[in-house]
C-alpha cells in the first residue's frame, strides 16, 4: 500500500502536519499533491498554529523528540528558508533534581551536545561559579531565587503564523495545489471499503490513492466513523497576551522563554510588537456537544470582536483559566500581574494520552494516512515533521516508530510533560472575553 511519486495525494488540513507533509512529498518528487482546508482564509485564523509564537525547544524527556527538535532547529536557523521566524532566545527549564521532566530533558540535551547552562537556585550570573561572567537578566535572577533550572541556548521560539505562511508559499512554488474553503464532508470509498477520495461540503470530489488526515483539532470529530477519539482528543488551551511599554520590553528583551513543567506555566520574551504571551501547559478543556460526540473545537467571540488578521485571532476564554494565568504571572513576573490583557484566545490541539503523535495508516483503512495528535508540541517540527509522515506513507518508517505512532497502540510508556493533569469539560456559562 506504500505510495509512489505518481500517486495522487489529498491532504486534509493546511496546518503544521498537512503543509509539512505536502512540502516533503513534493521535495521527494511527488507531483499530484492537493491540500484542502475548510478555512476560506489561510493560514486559518482559528488554527492553533496561527499565533504570534510557539516554543522551539529540544528539552524533551524522550530523546527521540530531542533529536528531532535539534534537526528542526538546524533547519529553522536557515534564514534563506525561514527568514527571521526563529528567535534563538534560549529556553529556561526549571529543574527539581528528582528526575522530573526537566531533569530528564537536561540529560538528553547534554547527551546531544546542546549548549546548556546549569543554574542552581540563587544564580545571578550566566556562569554561576564565575561572578565576573555577565549577569543574568534581573527578571531571570528573580525567577531563580529559590529554584534551579537550565537554559538551553540552542532553543527559542518561532513566529508560527509567519512560518505557516512561508510554508504555504513553498508548497505552492513546488507545484502543490492548496485549496481554501474546502470543508471535507466525508471520505469516498472503493467497493472494498478502502478510502480513495473525499467529498467536500460544496459537493466537489477529489480522488486520491491516499488521503492524509491532518485536520488538527477537527480530525476526530470530522470523521467519527474512524473512531479516532480514543487516541486523539481535541482540547483547548488558553493563552493570554500583555502589551508592554517600550521601557518594560527593554527589561524583558534578553529573557529566554520561561518554562516551568511542574506548574505548566510558561512565558515568552517580548515579540517585535513588545507583546508577551503566557499560558499554562496543562490538560486543557474539552467540548462535547452531545454525550456521544467526540470533543470538537468551539470558539466564542469576544463581544467587542477585535482584529482577526494573522496572529491576532481572539476568543472568549474560561474565566478560571484567565485567573490561573494571573496566578502564574504573580508567581513569576509579579510586575506584570496587574497589567490588562491585550488579548486572549483558545488554542485547540489534539492530544494523545502519551503525547506521542499519531502518524500511520488507519488500521482498518489503508487509504487513510493519519497525521495528527500534535499534543501541543508539534509546531516546532514544522520544518521536518512531514518527512516522518512521508516515510510512513512510503513504508520507510522504522518498525519501532510505526508502533510508537500507531493509532491502535497501547499507551506508550514515556515520561509526559503534563503528568496527572485531567481535562475538564468547557463550561460555556463561565466564558468571558477578559477580566
Ligand atoms: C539553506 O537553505 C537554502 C535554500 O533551501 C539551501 O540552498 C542552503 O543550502 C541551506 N543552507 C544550509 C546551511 O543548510
Amino acid at each position: 500500500m506504500a505510495i509512489q511519486p505518481e500517486s495522487g495525494i489529498v491532504i486534509v488540513g493546511a496546518g503544521c502536519f498537512g503543509l509539512s507533509t505536502a512540502y516533503h512529498l513534493l521535495r521527494r518528487g511527488y507531483t499530484k499533491i492537493t491540500v484542502l482546508d475548510r478555512s476560506p482564509v489561510l493560514p486559518a485564523p482559528e488554527a492553533a498554529s496561527t499565533d504570534i509564537n510557539k516554543i522551539v525547544r529540544s528539552c524533551y524527556a524522550d530523546i527521540f523528540y530531542s533529536k528531532l527538535a535539534r534537526d528542526a532547529i538546524a533547519k529553522w536557523k536557515n534564514a534563506t528558508e525561514w527568514a527571521d521566524c526563529y528567535r534563538e532566545s534560549g529556553v529556561l527549564v526549571l529543574l527539581t533534581g528528582e528526575g522530573s521532566y526537566g531533569d530528564l530533558a537536561l540529560v538528553n540535551d547534554r547527551a546531544l551536545g546542546a549548549r546548556t547552562v546549569l543554574l542552581p537556585a540563587g544564580s545571578t550570573n550566566t556562569v554561576p561559579s564565575d561572578p565576573s561572567s555577565p549577569a543574568l537578566p534581573p527578571v531571570v535572577q528573580n525567577l531563580l531565587q529559590d529554584k534551579s533550572g537550565y537554559i538551553n541556548e540552542d532553543s527559542g521560539w518561532v513566529h508560527s503564523s509567519r512560518a505557516v505562511e512561508l510554508l504555504i508559499d513553498k508548497v505552492k512554488s513546488l507545484g502543490g495545489n492548496i485549496l481554501p474553503g474546502k470543508a471535507v464532508a466525508h471520505l469516498i470509498k472503493d467497493p472494498h471499503g478502502k478510502t480513495n477520495g473525499v467529498k467536500c461540503a460544496d459537493e466537489s470530489e477529489y480522488k486520491a490513492d491516499c488521503v492524509v488526515l491532518a485536520a488538527g483539532a477537527w480530525t476526530a470529530s470530522a470523521f467519527p466513523e474512524l473512531d479516532l477519539e480514543e487516541t486523539c482528543v481535541a482540547t483547548a488551551q488558553v493563552v493570554g497576551k500583555i502589551q508592554l511599554t517600550p521601557e518594560e520590553a527593554q527589561a524583558y528583551r534578553a529573557n529566554p522563554v520561561y518554562l516551568d513543567l511542574d506548574s505548566g506555566f510558561y512565558m515568552f520574551p517580548p515579540n517585535d510588537q513588545d507583546v508577551v504571551k503566557c499560558a499554562v501547559h496543562a490538560a486543557g478543556f474539552t467540548y462535547r456537544p452531545t454525550s456521544t460526540s467526540a470533543s470538537t473545537p468551539i470558539f466564542l467571540k469576544p463581544p467587542n470582536e477585535k482584529d482577526t488578521s494573522h496572529g491576532h485571532f481572539e476568543t472568549a476564554v474560561p474565566k478560571a483559566a484567565l485567573q490561573e494565568l494571573r496566578a502564574g504571572l504573580a508567581n513569576t513576573f509579579p510586575a506584570l500581574a496587574d497589567k490588562p490583557w491585550a488579548g486572549a484566545r483558545m488554542c485547540w490541539y489534539t492530544d494523545s494520552a502519551d503525547e506521542d503523535w499519531v502518524i500511520g495508516f488507519h488500521p482498518r483503512d489503508p487509504g487513510v494516512m493519519l497525521a495528527t495528535a500534535g499534543s501541543g508540541h508539534a509546531l516546532k517540527f514544522l520544518p521536518n515533521i512531514g518527512s516522518l509522515v512521508a516515510d510512513a506513507m512510503e513504508g520507510k518508517m522504522d518498525a519501532e516508530l510505526v508502533r510508537k505512532f500507531a493509532l491502535d497502540r497501547a499507551k506508550n510508556d514515556v515520561p509526559v510533560s503534563r503528568p496527572g493533569k485531567e481535562q475538564s469539560e468547557l463550561d460555556l456559562s463561565d466564558i468571558v472575553s477578559s477580566e
